[in-house]
Parts: structure tokens; sequence; C-alpha cells
């Protein structure tokens, strides 16, 4: 072991005497130790949904290129998720499942089961929804995991900070943290990126994005059934609740926030924005059906933002820059493939003065390969901080519709409504962050009328 090559796990624990004893260190007295090149890397799936079962299949797919590594713990506070989630699993990366029964957990503890089950070095893969980021990712680096946890990262300012400053210790611990903004790791965008900032299309003055499609998700729900505990209710059908996703807004539209912005060089300032419920009928979750969004960059850029979850109406998910010699297309129709192009004209007409080739790389593996690369060769790696920052820029438009203000910067990260201060307390059947009156409707934002907070 030489001075330039970092302690392998193997190596800390030769050279302590521990091997056999390692399972009796306790968290707080192991140093992270990252793995060797040869060496098993561990990880635990906590939250095992849709993306849940997909960002542990591409941590799983790593191998041919990173190494070994396996899945050795599973945690859901429902049964039939994880079951589900574990088949698929098993079905398709035979050999690197190791999760016998008595490793997978249930409840709202199962997190922390699941990371016991890991030593310093390995990773958590947090996919649950996002009020539980700030519970799960404390815990895991007291442990001293790496981790990769899904986007959002918060939904409120209280919730920003608290994560600003976990992500500066996790920094400090030397852990690697990857967050679920995959756009950041797509060849084509990167490409994009660098030729916008040698001023392939000039300086760019607006930008315009687009999710426009009908009802998806969990952001519309009718009343609660009565088979279901209230909170399990909105831990379900999250997007339907601010304190569980931050909405559909948050939920949806921080991948192609966070894309402008990258492509700007700059988070917006300030928002303003507007937005209503139409069509609701008999639903009761706290979300607009419409959201117009001007966000305002330091320089004066504008990027403007229409979300809309609408049957019938047109649809569109896409997002352009314009600038002053010319146009860039961020994403074409949806997150990948991001088809990205230049065009030397403000109406993208005629052939595009530059395409990245067809067809691209998928960004959810790359995310992986960077982040477990980093892991094996103990480089710095945390995405943290720009998670935090897109989720709160992401907030501060959401805000701006909810209000009917102009919000900024400065207002969103110092706002003092936390919307669920205690997710680390919650019981399958204690009272839920926001309670429905006595006619089972939850508080909806209304502009104009309640102007400094939400609901
Ligand atoms: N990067 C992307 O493109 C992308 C795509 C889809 C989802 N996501 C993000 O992934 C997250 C999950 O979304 P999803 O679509 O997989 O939802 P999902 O409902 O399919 O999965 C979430 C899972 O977490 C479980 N869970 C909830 N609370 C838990 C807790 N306290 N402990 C353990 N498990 C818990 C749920 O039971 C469920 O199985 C969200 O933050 C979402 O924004 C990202």
């Amino acid at each position: 072991m030489s001075a330039e090559t970092p302690p392998t796990r193997r190596d800390f624990l030769r050279s302590t005497g521990q091997i056999a004893a390692a399972g009796a260190l306790t968290a707080s007295s192991i140093p992270y130790v990252h793995a060797g090149v040869d060496e098993t890397v561990q990880a635990a799936l906590i939250g095992c949904g849709g993306r849940g079962t997909g960002a542990a299949a591409d941590c799983l797919a790593t191998q041919s290129k990173h190494g070994p590594i396996k899945l050795v713990a599973m945690a859901d506070v429902f049964e039939n998720k994880l079951k589900n989630s574990h088949k698929v699993l098993n079905d398709s990366y035979v050999g690197q499942m190791d999760v016998p029964p008595e490793r997978r957990f249930i409840g709202f503890d199962a997190y922390e089961k699941a990371m016991g089950c890991l030593k310093s070095g390995d990773i958590a893969i947090l996919t649950t929804p996002l009020a539980f980021r700030w519970v799960m990712f404390q815990k895991a680096i007291e442990k001293g995991l790496n981790v990769f946890m899904e986007k959002p990262l918060t939904a409120d300012g209280p919730t920003s900070r608290k994560m600003f400053e976990l992500a500066e210790e996790a920094t400090k611990k030397n852990l690697k943290v990857g967050v679920g903004l995959m756009i950041r790791h797509c060849k084509g965008r990167r490409e994009l990126k660098d030729r916008i900032a040698n001023g392939e299309i000039g300086d760019i003055l607006a930008m315009r994005a687009y999710r426009m499609h009908g009802p998806v998700g969990s952001a519309f729900s009718g009343p609660k059934p009565a088979n279901i505990t209230e909170v399990m209710f909105q831990i379900n059908r999250f997007h339907s609740f601010l304190w569980a996703s931050g909405g559909c807004f948050s939920d949806f539209y921080i991948h192609q926030i966070d894309e402008c912005s990258w492509m700007k060089g700059a988070w917006p300032v300030k928002a303003q924005a507007n937005g209503a419920r139409q069509y609701r009928g008999e639903d009761i979750d706290q979300n607009f059906d419409t959201y117009t969004v001007e966000y305002t960059y330091p320089d004066g850029a504008k990027l403007f933002f229409f979300g809309r979850t609408m049957n019938g109406a047109y649809t569109e998910m896409s997002s352009w820059a314009h600038g002053t010699k010319g146009t860039a297309v961020i994403s074409t129709s949806g997150h990948t493939p991001g088809k990205v192009r230049i065009w030397n004209n403000q109406a993208a007409t005629g052939d595009p003065a530059w395409a990245f080739p067809q067809p691209e790389p998928n960004p959810y593996r790359l995310e992986w390969e960077e982040l477990v690369d980093a892991i094996r060769q103990n480089k710095p790696y945390n995405e943290v901080k720009r998670g935090v920052e897109a989720s709160l820029v992401t907030s501060m438009g959401r805000m701006a519709a909810h209000t009917g203000q102009v919000i900024t910067y400065d207002q969103i990260l110092n706002s003092k409504h936390e919307f669920s201060p205690n997710t680390d307390k919650l019981t399958m059947d204690g009272p839920a962050p926001v309670m429905p009156d006595a006619k089972g409707h939850y508080p909806i934002p209304q502009p104009g009328i309640v102007k400094d907070r939400e609901y």
C-alpha cells in the first residue's frame, strides 16, 4: 500500500487486524475506505418502485466495465413493491442479486436495516419520494456510505438549507454522491453545453421549455380509500402531495429547468408564474393542472416554462435555447434521447448546423458508470449542491404559481414553511404531514389569497 494509493477496505481491515471482527465495528468508528478495483461493491435499494428498480439495474450493469457489484438488501414501506422489484431484478441479474428474505425489510425503519447490511464504501440507493431524502442521506453519511439518490432532493427552503449542510458533510467524509439528474451525464447535452460555451449560438437571451401531456404518475388522486391509512395513502400517491414530492411541478419539471439553467451557466434569480385548477372533478390532490413560469437569470435572460397535465390539449415535451446567433434544441421530445441540434437561425428551420450523432448512449447508465468509477478510483464526486440548487429553483417557480407573487431565490431559500418537518418520525398509522378536512379535502394553493406560503 503506497502513499499514492489510497487504502482499500480490505487493506484497512487487514492493517487493523479486524477482518474477522469487521461486523463488530460501529458505524461511527469506521473511516471511509474505498473499494479496490477487484473488490465487490455492495448496494442496498431503498424505495423499490419504478425508478428504484431501474436505478438498481443501472447499478448492477456497471459490473461489465467497473468490477464486481451486487445488491445485498432491499427496503420499502409496501411489501408488494419490494416483491415485484426483487422479482424483476432477480430475473435479469442472476449472480448479482444476493437479497435473501432476511435482508428484505418493510417499514419506516427498513432503510436503516438495509443500510445496516452495508459496509463503509458501499452504496445506498435512495429512490423513495423526496420527503425522505434528508432523513436517509443523513443516516448514510453517518454510516460512511456512498449514495445515489433521485431528484428532486427538496421541496422547500428549510429542507434545502439542511441538505446543503449535509452535502458538505458528505464531502468532508469523502463520500461519493450521485443525484439522478441524469441529463447532466448525457454525452449529447455535454457537447451542446461546450458548443454553447464556445459561442456557437451567441449569447443566450431566452429559453423555452414545455412539458404538456395528459395526467401521469400519482399527480391526480381521488378520495382516500378506507382500506389504507392516511400517511400510507399520501406516500403511495406522492405526486399528489406537496410535502411528499413537491407536486407534479417539482417531480416532473425539474429536469427541464435544470438542463436549461445548465446551458445558460447560471441559476435563475426570480420567478413569476400563473397556474390554475380547471378540470379537477372529485380529485383531492394539491396540484394545479396548468403552470406557466417566467424565470429571470442574473443577466436578465429569461426561461419560459409551460407545464400542463390535461387530456385533449396539445402535447409537447421539449427545451430550447435562443441565442444572438442561433438556436439550440436541448431536449426534443422527452429526456432521452435528447437529439440535440444547433441551427444558425431562430426558427430552427433547414438543416441544422450541428447535430449529435444517433443513437445516443443512455444517460441513466452513464450516471451510474461515472459514480461507480469515482468510487473505484477514489475521485471526488458529490452532485448534491447542484441537485439542491436545481430543486430550489424549481420550487421557486412552483411557489410563484401557487402564491401569485414574484418569488426570488433568496426568498425560497430562506422561507420558513417546511412542508414535513417530522418525516423522520412518521408512523404507518399516525398523522400525515397534511391532513384532510371533514370532507376529505386537502389544502390547495390559493394565488393572491395565501401569499406567503403555498397552502
Ligand atoms: N431521474 C428520472 O428520470 C426519474 C424517473 C422516475 C422517477 N424519478 C424519481 O424517483 C423517485 C421515486 O419515483 P418512482 O417513480 O420510482 O415512484 P414509485 O412510487 O414507483 O417508487 C417509490 C417507492 O418508494 C417506496 N417508499 C416510499 N416511502 C418509503 C420509505 N419511507 N422507505 C422505503 N421505501 C419507501 C414506495 O413504496 C415505492 O415503492 C422520485 O423522487 C422521482 O422523482 C426519477
